[in-house]
């Protein structure tokens, strides 16, 4: 009975169907996909969840998607482009200030969404736990407030300052680069002030900036909806309330660093093992490719049609030249081609990963976001690199240091120098060694990366919010977390031993001194007397 009992609350673990908000609301679209595949399996174990979000999937049992419209509309309305050459032309700052407005409108079309209003409304509606992407819609984590939830945190893009800030996880500028700079963690004394620089910029802007217009935004939506603003609590203490942080990172895909036990590493999560996606036909021609497989593909978030003109007729050029020897497939969602290259499949969407883990697989054309870089390691593929963002050349930058890939610049992008990158790993055998061994590296973990994931969401939910995990870190003010009160008062001491005794000596010496000086003015005193005396005898004896 006892051991039915024990075997019964251990599966119970297992078969808590719990109900989980989640919430991706960002524009790009390989956030949602990373988290979409987390829900996935989330569902698969009896959850069930409803998703917020710009896109949607094929429907699936235990998912409930909320689609909100205009999400893109905004972000091209606030003056945001998907197109390369405007992107390219704008500053960091820029885009960095950009994002955050639209970022923060963003959160008006959540709101504003019917559909989600009606789920706010509706009395039956309740969840267990919040899954969010906060990623620029911090004021969002409102949700976990109204339905009085723990939230864990997913960020696609990996540990940045601002998600560091919610677990009181560390983050020093001398060893962790920040993630608007295309910098790898060992930094020579100029990158190090770079990175100070950027960082002092990135807090600056997060608390007088970005986190105004949220707590904003978070009062007047989430106010309303409680119905009594006294009882709120400030968007500071949500925002250092949440319960866990999942994030897409891996120290062979970026570095090794360290983490609180409620920040988890899970790089690699979307990676899935089921490969029947691919249509019979593209695996053929995959399967009879006589020397090899091209595989070009600009990503979730961009479209090869956001290319201009020259750069895209230099990669037609560029496919043309090679496809006597290799076969290729090119992510393609508009194509009005003349005459298409021969040899060649053009498609609006693939499935990426099982056409990186073809062993025909040759050459991988991307411009390296972290999903598809994270999937290159993986999968063991070589990479040309065409970086964008800068924290796509940031990745770049990683794969040149594992040696599994070459990169062209975005302004060099011409025929004669992707066919020059695309001969130089075909001939160097050693791309694919290095692949094949940070693969290995990559997979060389205890836990896959879903599981870790699904079992930390889990855990919060038994534990009801993981408290036991939080570091004293998120109670502390910044003057306290960087011990400058502390430094302070050590610095007063050290002055303090130092003056004292000075300070005594001083005042014996100038007591020393007077003495002496009393004396000598004495001396001189009497001279100057005997010296006059000497004179006035001298007058007087005139
Ligand atoms: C949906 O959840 C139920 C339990 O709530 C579970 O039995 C079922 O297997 C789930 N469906 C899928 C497709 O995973
Ligand atoms: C699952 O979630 C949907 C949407 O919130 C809800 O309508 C449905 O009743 C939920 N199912 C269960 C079994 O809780
Ligand atoms: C693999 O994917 C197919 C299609 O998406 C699905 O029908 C099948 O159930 C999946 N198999 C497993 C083991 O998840
Ligand atoms: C690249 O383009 C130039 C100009 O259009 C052309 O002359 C050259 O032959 C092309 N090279 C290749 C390898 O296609
Ligand atoms: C541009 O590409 C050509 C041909 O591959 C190469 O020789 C040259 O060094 C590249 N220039 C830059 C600035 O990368
Ligand atoms: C890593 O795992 C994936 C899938 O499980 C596999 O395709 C790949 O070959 C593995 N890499 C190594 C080096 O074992
Ligand atoms: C913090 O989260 C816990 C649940 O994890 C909740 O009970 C508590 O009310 C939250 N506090 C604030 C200030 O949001």
């Amino acid at each position: 009975m006892l051991r039915y009992l024990l075997i019964l609350s251990a599966a119970c673990g297992l078969c808590f169907g719990a109900n989980i908000l989640a919430v991706f609301p960002g524009v790009w679209k390989s956030h949602y996909l990373f988290g979409r595949r987390l829900i996935s399996n989330l569902a698969q174990r009896g959850h069930n969840v409803t998703i917020l979000s710009a896109y949607y999937s094929l429907p699936q049992e235990n998912v409930t998607e909320i689609t909100i419209p205009n999400v893109e509309k905004n972000f091209l309305d606030m003056g945001l482009t998907f197109n390369l050459d405007e992107i390219r032309d704008k500053s960091i700052l820029e885009q960095f200030s950009k994002s955050i407005y639209a970022a923060t409108s963003n959160v008006d079309v959540v709101m504003g969404s019917e559909q989600v209003q009606s789920m706010l409304k509706s009395k039956e509606t309740k969840f267990d736990l919040l899954l969010i992407d906060s990623f620029m819609s911090d004021a969002l984590l409102g949700f976990s407030v109204y339905y009085n939830v723990p939230t864990v945190v997913v960020s696609p893009i990996g540990p940045n300052k601002w998600i560091n800030e919610m677990v009181g996880n560390i983050h020093n500028s001398a060893m962790h680069p920040n993630s608007f700079l295309p910098l790898l963690d060992n930094m020579n004394l100029g990158k190090r002030i770079t990175n100070t620089l950027m960082s002092i910029f990135e807090k600056l802007t997060y608390n007088c900036l970005y986190l105004p217009y949220h707590e904003y935004a978070y009062q007047r939506y989430f106010g309303q909806l409680i119905g009594d603003q006294q009882t709120l609590p400030s968007l500071w203490d949500v925002v250092h309330n949440v319960s866990m942080v999942l994030v897409n990172s891996n120290p062979v895909s970026q570095y090794p660093r360290a983490f609180v036990p409620n920040m988890v590493e899970i790089g690699g999560a979307h990676i899935f093992n089921n490969m029947t996606k691919m249509s019979k036909s593209v695996l053929k021609f995959m399967d009879d490719a006589p020397e090899g497989i091209l595989y070009i593909s600009f990503g979730a978030n961009l479209k090869t049609d956001d290319l201009p003109k020259e750069k895209f007729d230099a990669l037609i050029q560029a496919v043309r030249a090679v496809q006597g020897r290799l076969r290729v497939i090119l992510k393609l969602e508009s194509f009005d081609l003349e005459d298409q290259p021969r040899h060649t499949v053009i498609a609006p969407w693939l499935p990426q990963q099982e056409i990186l883990a073809h062993p025909k697989l040759k050459v991988f054309i991307s411009t390296v976001g972290l999903m598809s870089m994270i999937e290159s390691i993986h999968y063991a593929a070589p990479v040309l690199g065409v970086p964008i963002f800068p924290e796509q050349e940031l990745n770049m930058k990683r794969l040149e240091q594992l040696g599994t890939g070459v990169r062209v610049n975005y302004d060099n992008f011409t025929n004669d120098s992707l066919v020059e990158a695309i001969n130089e790993l075909l001939a160097n055998p050693e791309y694919k060694e290095n692949a094949k061994r940070a693969s290995a590296l990559f997979n060389d973990s205890l836990t896959s990366p879903i599981d870790l994931a699904v079992h930390n969401i889990e855990m919060v939910l038994r534990t009801g919010g993981a408290r036991h995990l939080r570091s004293a870190a998120t109670k502390l003010g910044f003057i306290q977390a960087e011990l400058i009160d502390v430094s302070l008062i050590i610095l007063l001491g050290i002055v303090m031993i130092i003056a004292v005794p000075s300070m005594i000596i001083c005042v014996i010496l100038r007591r020393n001194n007077c003495k002496r000086q009393a004396q000598a003015n004495e001396v001189v005193k009497t001279a100057t007397k005997n010296g006059v005396d000497i004179k006035n005898k001298k007058k007087k004896q005139h």
